[in-house]
């Protein structure tokens, strides 16, 4: 199927029709943030439901109960998506979790009157395109990728969900009220994920001992999250996640675009980089 008939077009950006109808779009427009919201924000692909995992167990302060009894869409639901809707959001107790994939620049006001704080996630766009491009091979709602070619064209081009790539991290990077965000990249996780766990809790206000963020990072691996049919979207039936083309945990690795670039590739997605990540003044760990 085609962008046309699978996505439209919000605020500048495909959206998945099936996730994001007009109605859940409505819902975060008009959503009453609170000043403790806990908010992970991520371009798909890059982290989001390491994420979902890490956060509440923080909150819960290891207890596993949350992770191993909650799908990790209604544990931290995205604000954007349809459920949203139906999980009565306004009533859950401070401080509330939630997931998102807006752009900055596509935040509804109130979030910049309340202010919450931004888990931001960030990732390797060539991981992030590798990542996509096996997704996007096995979830039905997405336009089937093509050849890499193909779908290197539309993801340099920001035609693919949540659009460029470049512009989402850009506009968080130029968030104002940098206190309230937090930046932290995949990669960061991948070298020393009890060290990120540390300094999550910390920016989240909870102080926990070393023995509980030892645990929170032992359940927290890919191969432990991969057999929490929690988090592992083993309860997505098959015709909307065909995990038997790939995984939704896949690898877990940071790096395997270099199993998928040609040099050619590799020469074009550097030079758009170079391009459009111009003046952006950020030490970033891919780099
Ligand atoms: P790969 O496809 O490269 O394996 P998102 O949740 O934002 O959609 O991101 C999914 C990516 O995060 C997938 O990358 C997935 O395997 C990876 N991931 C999820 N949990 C992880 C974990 N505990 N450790 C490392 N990577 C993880």
């Amino acid at each position: 199927m085609t962008e046309a008939e699978l996505y439209s077009e919000y605020k500048g950006v495909y959206v998945p029709k099936l996730l994001h109808p007009p109605e859940s779009l409505k819902f975060l427009e008009e959503f009453t943030f609170r000043h403790d919201d806990i908010i992970v924000v991520t371009y798909p692909k890059s982290g989001t439901t390491w994420m979902q995992e890490i956060v509440p167990l923080i909150q819960s302060e290891g207890d596993l109960t949350p992770v191993v009894s909650i799908p990790n869409w209604d544990r931290m639901p995205w604000l954007e998506e349809h459920r949203s809707i139906v999980l009565n959001l306004d009533q859950r107790p401070s401080p509330r979790m939630f997931a998102s994939h807006f752009h900055y620049s596509m935040m509804p006001e109130s979030y910049f009157r309340a202010k919450p704080k931004v888990i931001y996630v960030m990732r390797s766009p060539k991981d992030v395109f590798t990542s996509s491009f096996h997704y996007y091979g096995m979830a039905s709602y997405l336009v089937n990728p093509g050849t890499t070619d193909e779908f290197l064209e539309k993801f340099l081009n920001g035609k693919v969900m949540f659009g460029s790539w470049f512009d989402h991290v850009k506009g968080w990077l130029n968030a104002e009220d940098k206190d309230r965000v937090m930046y932290i990249s995949y990669e960061e996780m991948i070298l020393d994920l009890n060290d990120s766990v540390s300094r999550i809790a910390c920016f989240m206000g909870k102080s926990l001992s070393e023995e509980v963020t030892k645990k929170i990072a032992d359940h927290c691996t890919f191969k432990n999250m991969k057999q929490n049919k929690m988090s592992n979207y083993s309860l997505v039936p098959e015709e909307f996640m065909d995990q038997k083309k790939s995984e939704f945990l896949r690898k877990g690795i940071t790096g395997d675009w270099k199993n998928l670039f040609t040099e050619a590739q590799i020469e074009k997605f550097d030079a758009v980089y170079e391009e459009k990540m111009k003046g952006v003044n950020f030490k970033f760990l891919w780099d």
